[in-house]
């Protein structure tokens, strides 16, 4: 069975609560409860964690070679600043996706950066929650190529 690890950053806790008008009003539990359904409708295994904390993030990272198959993350804030988070999907080597609620592109220069763009499968950002569903699907399908490919 496939089994995919998303990880939620920095402030993403604060879903529901935090600029609604940019990230919307589902609160994460609702995010993870939604992506939990879709993980059972797609029969993969999937295991959603949240930190605030930018080691915590990279350990899990670390922890997660082996035990997964591939990692839909969100990195919040850390898109834009984590040297740290980028090195460790290097050192993993486990597909990841790189998923946004909002259009970063569409705000601050400084969101237009990320430092995880060059080592991740893709991105998929302006969706709201459904950035994560999206992200989630491309990760079982980069997945399940890989695995045909192998056999
Ligand atoms: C975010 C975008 C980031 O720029 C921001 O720091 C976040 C959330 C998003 O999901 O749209 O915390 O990753």
């Amino acid at each position: 069975m496939i089994r995919i690890l998303v990880l939620h950053g920095p402030n993403l806790n604060m879903l529901g609560v935090r600029e609604q008008e940019v990230y919307g009003s589902q609160t994460l539990a609702e995010i993870n409860a939604r992506l939990m359904k879709l993980a059972d409708a797609e029969g993969v295994a999937l295991e959603a964690k949240h930190s605030n904390s930018e080691g915590e993030l990279v350990s899990w990272i670390q922890e997660a070679r082996g035990r997964f198959d591939a990692i839909v993350m969100n990195p919040a804030a850390y898109t834009h600043t984590s040297i740290a988070l980028r090195d460790a999907v290097l050192s993993v080597a486990l597909p990841t996706v790189e998923v946004h609620l909002s259009n970063v592109y569409q705000r601050e220069d400084f969101r237009r950066q990320s430092y995880l763009a060059g080592v991740v499968i893709g991105q998929i950002s302006g969706f709201g929650a459904l950035s994560y569903h999206l992200g989630v699907l491309a990760a079982i399908d980069y997945v399940h190529g890989a695995q045909s490919k192998k056999a």
